[in-house]
C-alpha cells in the first residue's frame, strides 16, 4: 500500500518533468525532426501549424495531450483511418518526442470572421447552455482556451472545421476516448447551431 503510493508519486513527479515512465528518457523534441519533415509535415505542417482546416493544428498544444492521441489512435480507442496508420509506426517514445515538438511550436494567430456567430459562441463558451443543460467550455479548457495540462487540451485558435468535426464525433460516440466520457456528455446535448457558434468562438480566441 504504501509501496503503491510512493510509486504513484514518483510517477507523477517524472510525468511533471517530462521524463517517460516507461523507458527513464526524457523527451527530446530534435529526435523528433526526422518524423516531423518526412510524414506528419504533409498534413500538419513543419511548425503544427496544420494549413488545411480539417487537420487540427498541433502547434502549442500541451505535449501530455498529444502523446495520449497518438497513442489512442495506435490502440484503436480513438478512430481515424489516416492517424491510424500514421501512430502505427510510431514507438512510445517517437511519439514523446514529436509530442514534445509539436507542443513547442508556436501557434499561428487566427481571426474568426462571423461576428454574429461569434457573440453567440461566446456566450456558449463561457456560460453553457442552460436550457439544455451543457456546462461552460471555459470551465475545463480555461477562460481564454489554452487548457488545462494535462488532460483538457488547448481550443484556442484551432480551425473551427475541425472543432465542429470532432463535437459531431463526440456526439454520435465515434469519438469516445475521452476520459469519464467528459466530451461525450456535453456535445451529446449541443445542436448544430450551437457547435458552428462555439466553434466560430474558439477559432479567434487567443
Ligand atoms: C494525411 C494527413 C495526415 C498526416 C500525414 C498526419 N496527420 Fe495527424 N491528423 C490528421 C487528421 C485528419 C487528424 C484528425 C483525425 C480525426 O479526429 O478524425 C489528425 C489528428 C492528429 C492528432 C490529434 C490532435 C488533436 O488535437 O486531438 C495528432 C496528435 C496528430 N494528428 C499527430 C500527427 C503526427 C505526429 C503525424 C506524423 C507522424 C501526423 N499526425 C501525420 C491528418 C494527418
Ligand atoms: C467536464 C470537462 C469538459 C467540459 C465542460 C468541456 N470539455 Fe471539451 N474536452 C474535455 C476533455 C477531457 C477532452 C480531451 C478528451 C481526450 O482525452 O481525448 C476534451 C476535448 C475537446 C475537444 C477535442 C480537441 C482536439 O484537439 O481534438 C473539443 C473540440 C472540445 N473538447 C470542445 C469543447 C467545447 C466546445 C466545450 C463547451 C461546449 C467543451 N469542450 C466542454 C473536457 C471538457
Amino acid at each position: 500500500m504504501k509501496q503503491a503510493m510512493v510509486m504513484a508519486a514518483v510517477v507523477g513527479l517524472m510525468a511533471a518533468s517530462g521524463v517517460n515512465a516507461e523507458t527513464g528518457a526524457k523527451a527530446d523534441p530534435a529526435k523528433a525532426q526526422q518524423i516531423v519533415n518526412t510524414v506528419c509535415v504533409a498534413c500538419h505542417g513543419a511548425d503544427g501549424n496544420s494549413p488545411a482546416p480539417a487537420n487540427p493544428k498541433l502547434a502549442s498544444q500541451h505535449p501530455d495531450y498529444l502523446n495520449k492521441q497518438l497513442a489512442n489512435f495506435k490502440s484503436g480507442e480513438r478512430k481515424s483511418a489516416i492517424m491510424a496508420g500514421m501512430a502505427a509506426m510510431l514507438s512510445p517514445e517517437d511519439m514523446k518526442n514529436v509530442a514534445a515538438y509539436f507542443g513547442g511550436q508556436k501557434q499561428a494567430p487566427a481571426a474568426a470572421k462571423d461576428k454574429a456567430l461569434v457573440a453567440q459562441g461566446e456566450k456558449i463558451y463561457r456560460g453553457g447552455v442552460a436550457a439544455m443543460g451543457v456546462p461552460a467550455c471555459s470551465g475545463c479548457h480555461g477562460p481564454a482556451g489554452s487548457g488545462i495540462p494535462a488532460m483538457f487540451p488547448r481550443l484556442a485558435g484551432q480551425h473551427g472545421d475541425y472543432i465542429v468535426a470532432e463535437l459531431i464525433k463526440f456526439r454520435n460516440g465515434e469519438r469516445a476516448n475521452d476520459p469519464g466520457k467528459m466530451m461525450q456528455m456535453v456535445a451529446m446535448k449541443m445542436s448544430d447551431q450551437d457547435m458552428k457558434a462555439v466553434a466560430e468562438y474558439i477559432t479567434g480566441l487567443h
